[in-house]
């Protein structure tokens, strides 16, 4: 596995330590996420589960939404961590969210057995979008 940036580590760090508020007491699989905007600051999300479990918010969107929140757009790349065996990879529903919001960032998938860089145009090649000013 390739090494990681000094700002792809910095991020992948954020994300594992984002990861300790996760809420996640149905599956037990405790995922954090750490995206960095082009204009340089750092939104962390966790999952956060719930007794209806169609209601469960992945790490990615939590921070994403939390960008948007603070009236931020630009996303430059975005790391997720999780202690899965193997690297694990953003569902479609975050990477759907993800090509509206952050269309050219690179995605660091992190955990114990390393870490991978890809970026959003490869994970969702072909995706729906609907014009619209913003
Ligand atoms: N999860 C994420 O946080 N991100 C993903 O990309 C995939 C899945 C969460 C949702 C749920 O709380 C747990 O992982 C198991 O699916």
């Amino acid at each position: 596995m390739a090494e990681l940036t000094s700002a792809e580590s910095r991020l992948v760090a954020a994300a594992r330590s984002a990861r300790e508020h996760a809420y996640a007491p149905y599956s037990a699989f405790r995922v954090g996420a750490a995206l960095e905007t082009e204009s340089g600051k750092l939104f962390a999300g966790v999952n956060v589960e719930n007794a209806s479990y169609g209601a469960t918010v992945c790490a990615e969107r939590v921070a994403v939404f939390s960008m948007v929140a603070a009236g931020e757009r630009n996303v430059k790349r975005i790391a997720v961590y999780t202690e899965a065996p193997e690297l694990s990879m953003p569902c479609g529903m975050c990477r759907q969210v993800l090509i509206e919001h952050a269309p050219g960032a690179d995605v660091i998938v992190a955990g114990p057995s390393g870490a991978r860089t890809t970026t959003l145009a490869l994970l969702l090649p072909e995706p729906f979008v609907f014009e619209v000013s913003r």
